[in-house]
Formats: C-alpha cells, sequence, structure tokens
C-alpha cells in the first residue's frame, strides 16, 4: 500500500450521476485500490479554468473499494474556479494523479450509538460510516440534507441500508433540520458525525454545546469554501507594506500564497484554525465560513481563517506575522 505522501495515477474506470450535479468517478489505481480507514479522501491533482493545477480532497464513497475501484463523487461548482467543470468533463480511461488514501475523520472504534448527518455532498464521507456502523452492529440514525430530492446522492442506498434510521430533510419541502430535538434523542454516550457546508456545521455546533453534549462526540468535516457567493476585496498587510487582491473566485489564503505571503495551512477546509491570522480591521463585513473558531469568536471578529473566510468587498486589514528574512 503506498504512503499518504506517495502519488501515483489512477484511470477513470466508470463514470455516473448520482444526483444533480453530483457525478461519481471510479478510479483505478496503479498497483490497485487500497483499503482506506473510515472518512478517508483522495487528493487529486485537477486543473482550473486559468489553466494552473490544485489539488482537491474528495472523500472515498462506501466502506471499502468496489470492484476494485475507488470512488469518489464531485459536485459540480458554477461558479466556481473550475477544477470541478474540468472533473466533470472527464471520460472514462482519462488518467488522474492522486495521493493514496489518508483521513482525519475517523470513526471511534468503540461508538455503538451515532447519528450521521449529511448536507448536500457532505453525504460522501458518511456513506461508508454508514455500511461500517451498520457491519458492526451499531445503533445508527441518518439525517440527510438536500436543497431538492434530485439532490440526495446515494439516498436510494443509504435507505435501503439504514431502513427507519434514515431521513430525508428537504429545503425545498420546507424542512429544516432540529438539530437540539436530534441531539436528545442520542443516548448520553451517543456520538455524532456531521459533514456539509459550514452554516450547517456552525449549527450542528451551536446546537451540541446548547443540549450539554460532550464536545468530543462530535465530529465534523466540512467541503471548505461554502457560505454563498463571495465578492472581491483588498486584503492590507500593514507590517509588510503589502495590499493584495482577493478576486471573488480565490480565497485569501490562495492570493495571499500567490502574491508570495507565507502562510500556514493544512486542511484549507475551515477545520483546523492553522491558517488564523489577526485581524486589525475591517472597513466592510467578515464573512466567517470556518468551523474552527466559535460563535463567539466570529462575533468578536479578531481572528480569520484565510482558506475559507473572507471580507464581504472592501478592505481587510491583517497581520500573519510572517516576516521576510531581512
Ligand atoms: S488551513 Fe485549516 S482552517 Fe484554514
Amino acid at each position: 500500500m503506498r504512503k499518504a505522501d506517495e502519488w501515483g495515477e489512477a484511470r477513470v474506470v466508470a463514470i455516473h450521476d448520482v444526483a444533480a450535479d453530483i457525478r461519481e468517478f471510479q478510479l483505478s489505481p496503479q498497483g490497485g485500490a487500497a483499503a482506506y480507514p473510515s472518512g478517508a479522501h483522495l487528493r487529486v491533482r485537477v486543473q482550473l479554468a486559468d489553466g494552473r493545477w490544485e489539488l482537491r480532497h474528495y472523500s472515498l464513497i462506501g466502506a471499502a473499494p468496489r470492484d476494485g475501484a475507488w470512488r469518489i463523487a464531485v459536485k459540480r461548482e458554477s461558479p466556481g474556479r473550475g477544477g470541478s467543470r474540468w472533473m466533470h468533463a472527464l471520460n472514462v480511461g482519462a488518467t488522474l494523479d492522486v495521493a493514496a488514501p489518508a483521513s482525519h475523520f475517523e470513526l471511534s472504534p468503540a461508538c455503538s450509538s451515532v447519528l450521521l448527518i449529511a448536507g448536500g455532498i457532505g453525504v460522501t464521507p458518511l456513506v461508508g460510516m454508514a455500511e461500517r456502523l451498520v457491519a458492526r452492529g451499531a445503533a445508527v440514525r441518518m439525517i440527510q440534507a438536500a436543497r431538492g430530492r434530485d439532490g440526495l446522492a446515494y439516498g436510494d442506498e443509504l435507505a435501503a441500508l439504514l431502513g427507519d434510521g434514515y431521513r430525508a430533510s428537504i429545503d425545498d419541502e420546507g424542512a429544516r433540520i432540529d438539530f437540539a430535538a436530534a441531539f436528545a434523542a442520542l443516548p448520553a454516550d451517543g456520538e455524532c458525525y456531521v459533514c456539509g457546508p459550514a452554516g450547517m456545521m456552525a449549527a450542528a455546533r451551536d446546537a451540541w454545546h446548547g443540549v450539554g453534549r460532550a464536545a468530543d462526540l462530535l465530529r465534523f468535516e466540512t467541503f471548505g469554501g461554502t457560505g454563498g457567493a463571495a465578492r472581491a476585496f483588498t486584503v492590507r498587510l500593514p507590517a509588510l507594506g503589502r495590499e493584495v487582491e482577493v478576486p471573488a473566485d480565490a480565497s485569501m489564503l490562495d492570493a495571499l500564497e500567490r502574491a508570495g505571503v507565507e502562510m500556514l495551512a493544512d486542511c484549507r477546509r475551515g477545520e483546523c484554525g492553522l491558517c488564523a491570522v489577526d485581524v486589525l480591521d475591517c472597513d466592510s463585513t467578515i464573512e466567517h465560513r470556518d468551523v474552527f473558531f466559535s460563535a463567539e469568536q466570529h462575533a468578536e471578529g479578531k481572528r480569520i481563517c484565510a482558506c475559507v473566510s473572507r471580507a464581504d468587498g472592501g478592505t481587510l486589514s491583517i497581520d500573519t506575522y510572517w516576516r521576510p528574512a531581512a
């Protein structure tokens, strides 16, 4: 089995649509599709509309490879920077550069009563979790949220797997997840795994803490950069005497890195906090799209995760604490 930082080629052996704008790709890597842990993802090099190449993380579908292939699902984002459109334009037989599977969203080995909550394309890591939990005999329930019924990727599979434990929550039908009620139905030692857009994650986290649940029994993974349409803004770095323009279709982290500002980052999805910088001033509104900081910290507005959060136009002054060598 390759190590997580080893790269190789994988050939696309099958493609099919699993929901509106969501396409599944079955990938046959050189050397065979290795087993992977729960919550694992693949890193894939995709080409953007401007010709540059960039990494994307795609969760692996299911508890194990199927027919000797890894499966990933990609939502076509429009507008976007073009990576998902490039993926959707692939045909069977294309080759991709992929790193070996890695996971930072694993099921705890002991959990016996679990609630899974998915929003949109966030269902992808939870399919394999549901399969593993059923196989181990755990009590598992799942709420899958989508804007419309045509957005329920893998909904039929999950409903068949979980029976009465599965429920769809459809925005267009007026449904909203009642997180407090869902958490109240969990036993005291029950665990919850959530994957979805940042707003859903924040609502889940606030409700979890609001009902006094142990923080370490809530696990989540975002799919990053979500939160609605973005506007261009200027980021000012007084300590460096620099100003960097952040286009509407780029993250502040990407713009700063491209401008030669040294940044720390890991998840690039608003989860780990490694990219957080100090906010000195903002003449517009800060849009916090991370799940690392609490609602109180967002309200204070003293720090911001550069990978997903941004200003809604205007100018944002920050300090990264990085100083170029003299
Ligand atoms: S890199 Fe992890 S929160 Fe930004």
